[in-house]
């Protein structure tokens, strides 16, 4: 049992992010407490065992269990500083849930005391950090001005976090600038990358302006695909041919955009402010509409063989996951692709996703099978091992990710 008074640090929220990111600060000898509402991750976690899929993670838990700076718990302890690492998904109407980072907050509340550090990690909309520090003060108005609040959005990309964790630049925003300095010296403590100060309204905004300035991006070259196969052009060479140019660097299209930031994020920014917010809005719709462009162009591809052949064709949806070589299925285009398919076309449909071995709705086929068996090849995710399929000209293909560039 760590002494309470010895914790320096407690993480709400032992998931994706909070996890590795208490158990890298544990391993640079800070003593850390991990809280999670749920207790299977925590019997986990104490353990010496984690519950989520992450390369060198395994490890490191094992590691700093082991060595006591790191326990997980149900509830928080007195410590000198609190992270807030919960998820912050948005609601039907696309405005943020931050109803965990709130329950997060109450949690610790009744722990806080003079000079503590208090700081959201979670993505969160503009001003979050402000109604957090407005909460803590209405049920601890003693503490006013006497504990400092932070914001500081994490950048990391699964699959490279440890590494990432300690490397990476981080942006730090406190309510006041006395909160922006304690904050940068605790994350100094372990992180080697460069710590940048600023206020929180902009370090929230700043994880939200990184992720739209992706999807908008995007949005161009998708809008860009679909202006080109109007024009009978093809995009992939037209974009290499444009970024020739010294200053121009188009990003490649795709079936949509998913994933649990990038199609998430934006929306943060719109639904608060949607008179200003023209351009990121429109990216988000045009990046959701080429979804369902490319299945509307499956559909109807499916439909003209049927005529043609007096027989439906069996059509292969080539990946399911939100973007290549991964195995992540979340707000993934090519999911959204194939169910449409599944349900709007009377195709037989074979289902591909070479990083995952079964799924629950879709009963998956080998990928060199599927696609020797179909009329109908949709590319939906350029994943590496689709790249050597060699092209069997009796085959209609519907390149969607630029496998036949
Ligand atoms: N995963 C990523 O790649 C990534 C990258 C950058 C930012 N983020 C942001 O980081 C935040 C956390 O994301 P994640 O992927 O780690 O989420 P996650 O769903 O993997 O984990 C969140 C954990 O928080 C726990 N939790 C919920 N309410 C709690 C509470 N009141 N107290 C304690 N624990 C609680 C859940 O049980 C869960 O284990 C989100 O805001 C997300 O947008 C995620």
């Amino acid at each position: 049992m760590i002494q309470k008074q010895n914790i320096d640090a407690v993480f709400m929220g032992l998931g994706y992010i909070g996890l590795p990111t208490a158990a890298f600060a544990a391993s640079k000898g800070l003593t850390v407490l991990g809280v999670d509402v749920n207790p299977t991750v925590v019997e986990t976690i104490n353990r010496g065992e984690i519950h989520i899929v992450e390369p060198h993670l395994g490890e490191l838990v094992k590691k700093v269990i082991e060595s006591g700076q790191l326990k997980a718990a149900v509830k928080p302890q007195i410590a000198n500083a609190y992270f807030i690492v919960v998820p912050t998904p948005f609601k039907q109407n696309h405005r943020a849930d931050i109803s965990y980072v709130e329950s997060a907050t109450r949690m610790v509340i009744p722990y806080l005391k003079a000079g503590d550090l208090f700081v959201i990690e979670s993505t969160s909309p503009v001003m979050t950090t402000e109604k957090m520090a407005a909460l803590i003060w209405k049920e601890r108005p003693e503490l006013k001005d006497k504990i400092y609040i932070a914001y500081c959005p994490e950048r990391v990309l699964p699959g490279n976090v440890i590494y990432e964790l300690e490397h990476n630049d981080r942006v730090i925003g406190g309510i006041n600038p006395e909160s922006t300095q304690k904050a940068i010296e605790f994350y100094a403590r372990f992180v080697k990358g460069t710590l940048h100060p600023t206020n929180a309204r902009t370090a929230e905004m700043c994880k939200l302006t990184e992720n739209s300035s992706r999807d908008v991006q995007i949005a161009f070259a998708n809008e860009l695909s679909m202006i080109c196969d109007k024009a009978g052009i093809n995009v992939w060479e037209l974009i290499a041919l444009a970024n020739k140019h010294p200053r121009v660097n188009i990003l490649q299209p795709g079936s949509g955009v998913g994933g649990h930031c990038i199609a998430v994020d934006p929306w943060f920014i719109v639904s608060d402010y949607p008179e200003q917010a023209q351009i990121i809005k429109r990216s988000r719709e045009t990046n959701d509409y080429k979804a369902d462009w490319c299945a509307n162009r499956v559909i109807e591809t499916a439909r003209q063989f049927e005529t043609a052949n007096g027989r439906e064709p069996v059509v292969a949806c080539m990946g399911l996951a939100f973007k290549p070589d991964i195995d992540d299925l979340r707000e993934s285009p090519a999911k959204y692709i194939t169910s449409r398919i599944l349900s709007e076309s009377n195709a037989e449909v074979l289902v591909v996703e070479p990083n995952i071995s079964e799924h629950k709705t879709y009963n998956l086929t080998e990928y060199r099978e599927a696609y020797q068996k179909a009329d109908i090849v949709a590319w939906l995710v350029g994943h590496k091992p689709f790249y050597d399929i060699q092209k069997d000209n009796s085959k209609i293909e519907l390149d969607f990710c630029g496998i036949r560039k």
